[in-house]
């Protein structure tokens, strides 16, 4: 029980990939917060995982809320004692192409993505210096960071890029408190968003789902998507004492679509 006397706060943990990491955290030991937009998958999730025999609570949050993620940070530690783990992972995007990218699409994307995962690792961040017992903060980027060809769209590209650069500046900045932070680069996930993504995409394109998969499955080395229980085995190992002298890295699941 690797876990076991461990808070773990996992934002967009309602559904997908922060649902799944959750689980392992639960099945793991630690005590749970689970945090979305979405008030109903949070409280179900959370009920689901307290069946474990671990604490889990849900709180309501729109992560683009600064205040909102201070209230969380507050309900978390007044209900459960700490903050050990952040999976920091709420995260949104769609189908733009670049020529229609407009301000509001900017902002949207970015104002969840990049802002909103900005000042949740801060302000968890700061909780985890009073309680001066170190930590583990963990954000969900995309190997659309990185330069993968076929994102959604260049302004989700953009945020996850931001994360990618926020993961190094807070590494260096939380060494010094036994803070590891360190980000996940997911390739294609089949999880609520990318089902969203095909749907749309295969109106447009006039092609189904199940064909956009495959000519997207096509571009995977290893020939195969994630599901969700891949990215979340990553984030229990860099949450677990396996990877104490790991920090500021990110790392890909992705089949091998990005070699760096
Ligand atoms: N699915 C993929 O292919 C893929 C690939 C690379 C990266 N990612 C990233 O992984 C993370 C999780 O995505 P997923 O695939 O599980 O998608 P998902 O849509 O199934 O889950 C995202 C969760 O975030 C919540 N959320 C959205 N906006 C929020 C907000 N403003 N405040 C709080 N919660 C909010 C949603 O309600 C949902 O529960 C995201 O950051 C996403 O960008 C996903």
């Amino acid at each position: 029980m690797d876990f076991e006397g461990k808070v773990a706060l996992v934002t967009g943990g309602g559904r997908g990939i922060g649902k799944a990491a959750a689980t392992k955290f639960a099945e793991g030991g630690a005590d749970i917060v689970i945090a979305d937009i979405d008030p109903h998958t949070a409280k179900d999730t959370a009920e689901g995982l307290s069946a474990l025999g671990v604490r889990a609570v849900s709180i309501s949050l729109d992560i683009g809320d600064i205040g909102q993620i201070e209230s969380m940070v507050y309900e978390a530690v007044s209900k459960l004692g700490s903050v050990d783990i952040l999976f920091n992972n709420a995260g949104l995007t769609r189908h733009i192409s670049f020529f229609d990218i407009e301000e509001d699409h900017w902002d949207q994307i970015n104002r969840v993505n990049a802002k909103g995962a900005f000042f949740c690792m801060q302000k968890v961040a700061n909780q985890m210096v009073k309680q001066a017992r170190g930590g583990r903060i963990i954000n969900t980027a995309s190997i659309a960071g990185k330069g993968y060809r076929r994102t959604s769209n260049a302004a989700y590209a953009a945020s996850k890029g931001a994360v990618i650069a926020m993961t190094h500046n807070a590494a260096s900045v939380m060494a010094e408190y036994d803070v590891n932070v360190n980000a996940i680069c997911p390739g294609i996930v089949q999880t609520d968003m990318l089902a969203n993504i095909l749907s749309l995409r295969s109106t447009e394109l006039g092609a189904s789902s199940e064909e956009l998969k495959a000519l997207m499955t096509e571009e995977i080395p290893l020939g195969r998507p994630n599901d969700a229980e891949d990215v979340a085995a990553l984030a229990v190992f860099l949450a677990g004492p396996g990877s104490r002298n790991i920090t500021g890295q990110a790392f890909n699941v992705d089949g091998g679509m990005i070699m760096h």
